[in-house]
């Protein structure tokens, strides 16, 4: 795997959000290169401890090697975040003082040309972040209909273009690489201008949005998501945070709604004249609006420019 260091977003974020103290436990869930693992691990020295999970054995192998300063204070699981309450029972820890899940694909991951992931190499079309995926971009792209290929490339692309770009490579399948599925896109959806964190008028290449949609179905990554987020605030002890970074509308939306759902007394039944609690806050919001990276980080690092950092406590 293409070993550029993958720069941390939110890193100081991550850290004064989960408050690392010595002799805590903590779970990224997404360790990557292991930037935020690391961090935490310094800031709950001498004894705090960490188990880090990535689905990417190559990921998992730098996080080892880059982390390894820590070795007697982590555990590494080549596992799916989705697993999170499995894994904790796996080493016999019954609740966590902090979570921290960063979604998405690593600049590892998107630096490779052979993933599959960027559209700006020629490669087969993978994408996935394990082999433990059944499928890759190349089947869903074969083998999909026109209807479920537009569908997929509207709901997670949000692409306007979907039927056009569905029927096109309906026309031109089978397609094998990147670079075939991008010249398909390019001959149907033309370049548009759209406005940058700043305001400021960028080029978006027409084939981001499918490719964000076929990485997101090839992982199923907002099922993931979803399936996580209980997970997590349920291993949580009182005090204990989550804190979450997602780099599109579609992650932060489930992530929001999950804090603010969970984050609510519900009443049953609500009209009535004696209000019963049926189900009690588990969480607060410490922040009501997500946390964004300064200027000097996007400018450093374009790719933290989408980042939405979102931190919720147990109560
Ligand atoms: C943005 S990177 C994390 C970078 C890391 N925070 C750091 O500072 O180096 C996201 C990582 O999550 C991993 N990943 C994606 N889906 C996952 C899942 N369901 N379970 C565990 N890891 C996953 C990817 O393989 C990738 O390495």
């Amino acid at each position: 795997m293409n070993d550029t260091p993958h720069q941390s977003v939110l890193y100081k974020e991550i850290i004064h959000a989960l408050q690392p103290r010595r002799g805590g436990r903590y779970v990224d869930g997404t360790v990557g290169a292991g930037g935020h693992a690391r961090g935490i691990l310094e800031a709950c020295a001498p004894d705090g401890q960490l188990l880090g999970l990535d689905v990417d054995p190559q990921a998992l192998a730098i996080a080892r090697r880059n982390l390894a300063p820590y070795e007697q204070r982590i555990h590494l699981a080549q596992a799916s975040y989705t697993t999170l309450a499995a894994q904790l029972k796996t080493i016999q820890w019954d609740s966590v003082d902090g979570i921290v899940l960063d979604l998405g694909a690593s600049s590892m991951q998107f630096d490779t040309p052979e993933r599959g992931f960027s559209f700006q190499h020629d490669a087969p079309l993978d994408m996935r972040f394990g082999t433990h995926v059944p499928q890759t971009a190349a089947d869903i792209v074969n083998t999909y209909t026109e209807r479920e290929l537009a569908d997929l490339i509207y709901e997670y692309g949000e692409d306007r273009d979907s039927r056009k770009i569905a029927r096109a490579i309906i026309n031109k399948r089978p397609l094998h690489t990147t670079r075939e599925l991008v010249a398909v896109i390019e001959a149907v959806s033309p370049h548009r201008g759209s406005f940058d964190t700043f305001g400021r008028t960028s080029r978006v290449h027409p084939a981001t949005k499918t490719f964000q949609a076929l990485r997101i179905a090839v992982n199923d990554e907002l099922a993931s998501i979803k399936t996580v987020l209980p997970q997590a605030v349920a291993s949580l002890g009182v005090g204990g945070r989550l804190a979450v970074i997602s780099f599109h509308s579609l992650e932060d939306r489930i992530v929001k709604d999950f804090f603010r759902e969970q984050s609510k007394d519900v009443v049953n039944p609500p009209y009535e004249r004696i209000y019963e609690i049926e189900r009690k806050a588990i969480i607060k919001e410490v922040h009501r609006k997500p946390i964004t990276p300064s200027e000097e980080e996007t400018k450093n690092n374009p790719r933290a420019r989408s980042a939405k950092l979102r931190i919720a406590e147990k109560i």
